[in-house]
C-alpha cells in the first residue's frame, strides 16, 4: 500500500555492508523516471556510485550532512539535462521522491543530501565539483545524492499529526 510505504519511509544514515543488486537498482531507477515531466522532456539521468574512493570524496564535501555517505553501499546522483528542461529541479525532485518510495517498497532505506548549491568545504562550487568528479558535460546539473542500502539503524516512528492547519480551501 502506497500510504504505508510513505508512512514508513524515514531517512536512514547507517547501512549494512550488503550490496544492492544492480538489476533491482536499475528497475527502481526505471520506475523513478515515470513521473510527470514538463512537456514530456524527461531530462533526468542518474549516476550510481559504488566506488569507495568516490563515496569518500562525496562524504567529505561538507562539514555536516554528508559524512555518513562513505559507509553507504551505493549513492544515486540525481541530475538533469538543462538543455532539455528549464524545470530540471522539479524533474529531479520528482525522480528522487519516487526513488525513495520505490526503494522503501523494495525493503531498502535511503536518505537525501544536497548536491546543488553551495561550496565544498574546500571552497569549490558544488556544480563544478560534481562536473569534475563525474565527468559531466556542461548542460548537466546535479540536484541531490540519495544513499541507498539495507538500513542498520533504529527507525524513528513517525509521530501522527493533524494536517488541517496546512490545508486551505479556496483562499489561504
Ligand atoms: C532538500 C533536502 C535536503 C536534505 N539534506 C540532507 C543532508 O544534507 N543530510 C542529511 O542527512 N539529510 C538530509 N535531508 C533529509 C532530511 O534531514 C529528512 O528528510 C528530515 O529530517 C525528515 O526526516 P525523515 O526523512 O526521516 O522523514 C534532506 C532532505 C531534503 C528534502
Amino acid at each position: 500500500m502506497l500510504k504505508e510505504i510513505i508512512n514508513s519511509r524515514r531517512s536512514v544514515r547507517k547501512f549494512k555492508e550488503d550490496k544492492v543488486d544492480h538489476e533491482l537498482l536499475e528497475e527502481l531507477l526505471k520506475y523513478s523516471l515515470m513521473g510527470p515531466s514538463y512537456g514530456n522532456a524527461r531530462p533526468v539521468q542518474f549516476v550510481i556510485v559504488e566506488d569507495q574512493e568516490t563515496l569518500n570524496t562525496l562524504s567529505n564535501i561538507e562539514t555536516f550532512g554528508t559524512k555518513y555517505i562513505a559507509d553507504a553501499p551505493a549513492v544515486i546522483i540525481i541530475m538533469a539535462d538543462r538543455d532539455l528542461s528549464e524545470t530540471w529541479v522539479e524533474e529531479c525532485s520528482i525522480a528522487a521522491s519516487y526513488f525513495q518510495l520505490l526503494a522503501q517498497e523494495a525493503g531498502l532505506n535511503t536518505s537525501w543530501a544536497n548536491l546543488k548549491e553551495g561550496t565544498t568545504k574546500d571552497g569549490v562550487e558544488i556544480q563544478q565539483f560534481a562536473r569534475e568528479l563525474f565527468n559531466l558535460p556542461k548542460n548537466m546539473s546535479t540536484l541531490c545524492m540519495i544513499p541507498v542500502g539495507y538500513g542498520n539503524d533504529k527507525i524513528r516512528k513517525r509521530v501522527d499529526f493533524d494536517p488541517s492547519p496546512k490545508i486551505h480551501y479556496n483562499k489561504y
